[in-house]
């Protein structure tokens, strides 16, 4: 037997003005993103920021539904919207906010699982890292160098290949 351990390097700022101007500009889209979305049932607005490799800013939010499991997270409507938008641009930064309607936004959340899942997939694509910038309203800041940080031993394309 043989033991390991995975380290997930993430660099926190203690509020949103101690960030490098480029990442607070996309946080702070990301802000804006939450009033577009469609969250009558959680009342969780969560926003999302998208910055492509031609350096342009995209945004989404997340969009739910009466039959719940049809409701899109934020992060899948941005990085889709972006897909179909700009085909063949690679997502570089994402930043990702929320506004709690029933409670506060003072600490960062982050992706749920399958947007792990899908961001994991993203990255793959396009042989690019996707940066993360995740903050509340107040509070601290988490910046993660690469989506797939957040998900060790994700399965892949690479398992439906024979070798
Ligand atoms: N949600 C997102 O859009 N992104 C996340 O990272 C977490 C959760 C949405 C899904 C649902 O509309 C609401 O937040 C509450 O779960």
């Amino acid at each position: 037997m043989k033991q390991t351990s995975i380290n997930i390097p993430v660099q926190i700022f203690p509020d949103s003005k101690t960030l490098d101007p480029a990442d607070s500009l996309l946080l702070d889209a990301a802000h804006k993103a939450t009033g577009d979305a469609y969250a009558p049932y959680s009342k969780f607005r969560v926003g999302v920021a998208v910055r492509l490799d031609n350096g342009q800013i995209l945004t989404g939010s997340n969009q739910e539904n009466a039959s719940f499991p049809a409701g899109i997270c934020a992060e899948r409507v941005t990085l889709s919207a972006a897909s179909a938008a700009f085909p063949g641009k690679a997502v570089t930064d994402l930043a990702l906010t929320y506004i709690n309607e029933t409670g506060s936004s003072n600490h960062p959340i982050s992706p749920c699982g399958i947007c792990r899942q899908t961001l994991a997939e993203y990255e793959q694509r396009f042989g690019r890292p996707i940066r993360l910038i995740l903050g509340g309203i107040s509070g601290e800041i988490y910046i993660i160098n690469r989506a797939t940080d957040l998900l060790p031993f994700a399965f892949s394309s690479q398992e439906l290949n024979p070798r």
